[in-house]
Parts: C-alpha cells; sequence; structure tokens
C-alpha cells in the first residue's frame, strides 16, 4: 500500500518571528511511518516542524502551517491507499500575520484568530474507496468525543490517546473502528502500538 502520514505539530505565525503551536513530537506520526516501511508499504510523510530523523525509505514532505499541510495533503492523497492523520495541527490561526517583529505597546493586545481547514474531514469528504484513520487526544468524555471525531471526520478508524501522550517515548491507546466499538487497546513505546496499529489497518482496512 501506499500510506498518506500526518505527523507533528502546524504553526501558525504572529508576526515574523512568534507562532501559535503545540507540544507535539511528532513521534507517534513517524513511529507509525518506520513500521509501515517496516511492513513494505510506501509512505509519504507530511510532517510539521520536528526534532526527529526522517525513518530511512520515507519521502517527507516538511511544511510550518495548518493550510501548507491540507495542501500537500490534498495534493498526494489521489494516489495513496490511505491515510493516518496523526499531526496535532492547529485549528486556529492569527487573522493577520505582521511583517516584521511585532512591538510591545505597553498595555493588553488582542490576537483575533480565524478557523483553518479540517485536513482530515476534508480527506474523509474526497476519499471515495479510500480508508481513514484519525487521532483524538482527549481529556474529558474521551470515548464519546473520539466516536464524534470518527464521524464527523468520516474515518474508518480513529486512535484514542489521552494528554499524556503528548511529547512523550510511551503511549496507552484505544482503537474504535466505525462502529463505534473499542476494537484495541495497546500500551508500550510508540514504535510498538505503531506496529499494531499498522498491522490492524493492513487486516481491516486493505482491499
Ligand atoms: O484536533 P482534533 O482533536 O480535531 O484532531 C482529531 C484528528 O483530526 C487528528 O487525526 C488530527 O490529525 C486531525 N485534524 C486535522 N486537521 C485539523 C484538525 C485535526 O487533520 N485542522
Amino acid at each position: 500500500m501506499k500510506i498518506l502520514i500526518t505527523a507533528g505539530p502546524t504553526r501558525e505565525y504572529l508576526d515574523d518571528v512568534r507562532f501559535l503551536s503545540n507540544a507535539s513530537s511528532g513521534r507517534m506520526g513517524y513511529a507509525i511511518a518506520q513500521s509501515a516501511i517496516a511492513a513494505g508499504h510506501e509512505v509519504i510523510l507530511v510532517s510539521g516542524p520536528v526534532a526527529l530523523p526522517v525513518p530511512a525509505g520515507c519521502e517527507v514532505i516538511s511544511v510550518e502551517g495548518t493550510r501548507e499541510m491540507y495542501d500537500a495533503c490534498l495534493e498526494n492523497f489521489p494516489a495513496c491507499d490511505g491515510v493516518i492523520a496523526s499531526a496535532a495541527v492547529c485549528d486556529y490561526g492569527p487573522c493577520e500575520r505582521f511583517a516584521g517583529k511585532r512591538v510591545k505597546t505597553g498595555g493588553p493586545i488582542t490576537i483575533e484568530l480565524v478557523e483553518l481547514p479540517d485536513i482530515i474531514a476534508e480527506l474523509g469528504r474526497r476519499k471515495a474507496h479510500r480508508w481513514s484513520v484519525g487521532f483524538a487526544l482527549e481529556s474529558q468524555d474521551a470515548h464519546q468525543r473520539a466516536v464524534e471525531k470518527l464521524h464527523k471526520k468520516n474515518c474508518d478508524a480513529i486512535v484514542l490517546n489521552r494528554t499524556t501522550a503528548i511529547g512523550a517515548e510511551d503511549n496507552s491507546v484505544e482503537l474504535i473502528d466505525a462502529s463505534a466499538t473499542t476494537v484495541a487497546r495497546w500500551t508500550g513505546s510508540k514504535i510498538d502500538i505503531a506496529d499494531q496499529l499498522v498491522e490492524w489497518i493492513t487486516t481491516h482496512l486493505a482491499d
């Protein structure tokens, strides 16, 4: 199979030096890319800024902003069999980016944010015969919220993890399929979880 994987955070610039982002390390997505390649699949990894080595044999498209990640995914998805969206995408970005460095005013400032496109939701609309797997990072009503995202984004399965996953080496996840059933629970290194996820996808979602 040829698999599109999104990984890492995105950055939304307020001016030329400051940005909004999150603490995603990209480890989960890079581990999935490595597992998929080891299992004999082709991978296109669309990655936000991370400090990780590129898995050998992997095509990487480096991006910064959510719109840039969106464009790269839309362009590459048609040539793929499916997508795994593990990126921690900024949902909002500043309405405008100031040229240069914004100066201090001595008082409070207000930054207006605009909602950015939902990448996996758009791929879900366009997927036709392809499959899509999303991630959900939840702290409250976790299962219910993950199922809502699964349906809203038209995913075939969603990996639910908790806020402790951010930046960590290990993870503990629940895999929920399209019928909203928890079909697996995996705890361990992100590499082990990635191996099991790739195997599950190969068995249950590939033609
Ligand atoms: O941020 P949220 O909890 O909605 O993320 C759930 C899933 O949607 C993840 O797979 C994430 O990569 C994806 N997502 C996306 N584009 C966004 C927001 C989230 O692809 N703008």
